[in-house]
């Protein structure tokens, strides 16, 4: 594992944006698997910059997301796609066609989890997946629970999650209970994970996840086992790893 402590979360955002352009010069017809939620906006808004600034070119790039909500069509403007047009694909050169989300809308989610997992298979895996950590240690929607779960796949949010994403919502009726995300397994599979980690109230789940037993109680802990993790945290969330 590759520990990068960096001062603040402006810091953090600009190694992680540096890693993925890494990735994207090296490799400019990858498969970056994308998260939402607020840890990753500063390294997509500096993403937005190199590609405005510094040619950085991601037109060959393909982005598969790791989750959407239930019940939320795309133009909801909670939706996760919505977030990512938002945030990142109307900024860069990506081809739109090849910006991949779950559908949150479809009548039988089971099998539009499947459908994503065959999908994400069908492009050979993820080269680099991005991930934000949950206060309760989840990975995606990957929430604690009594056994890991391999593939793409719906899920009932724990009330801990609900009550984390009330904020975006007007009343707590209003958040959606399910979503499908993509599961341990794919990102596993990943050639490198990117797991970025900012903030006080997530020291405890970094601290159980990173140096804790690698249990589905904490789902980020199976990252352990990954063989080219790289974390990038500041200090407020790095400060239980040193007790
Ligand atoms: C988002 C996702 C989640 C978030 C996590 C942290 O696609 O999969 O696992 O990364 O909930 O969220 P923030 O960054 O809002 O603290």
């Amino acid at each position: 594992m590759n520990l990068m402590i960096q001062k603040d979360y402006d810091a953090m955002s600009l190694e992680a944006a540096r890693l993925i352009a890494a990735q994207v010069r090296l490799e400019p017809g990858c498969v970056l698997g994308l998260a939402t939620g607020s840890t990753p906006i500063g390294c997509y808004r500096e993403l937005i910059r190199m590609n405005r600034e510094e040619g950085l070119d991601f037109s060959g790039v393909t982005s598969v997301n790791l989750d959407e909500y239930i019940g939320l069509s795309p133009e909801h403007e909670q939706s996760y796609r919505s977030f990512m047009e938002q945030h990142l694909f109307s900024g860069i050169n990506i081809q739109p066609e090849e910006t991949h989300v779950p559908s949150g809308v479809e009548r039988d989610p089971d099998a539009e989890a499947e459908r994503y997992e065959t999908m994400i298979e069908m492009l050979g895996g993820v080269d680099l997946q991005l991930l934000g950590l949950g206060p309760n240690g989840h990975i995606g929607f990957n929430e604690p629970a009594d056994f890991f779960t391999a593939e793409t796949h719906c899920v009932n949010l724990s009330e801990e999650t609900i009550a984390a994403n009330q904020r975006f919502f007007a009343s707590r009726d209003e958040v959606p209970k399910q979503a499908i995300t993509m599961g341990v397994g794919q990102i596993m599979n990943a050639g490198r994970v990117l797991l970025l980690v900012n903030g006080k109230h997530k020291a405890e789940a970094l601290r159980d996840s990173l140096l804790g037993p690698i249990t589905p109680r904490c789902p980020a802990s199976i990252l352990q086992l990954h063989p080219n993790l790289t974390v990038i945290c500041d200090e407020e969330a790095a400060s239980l790893l040193y007790e």
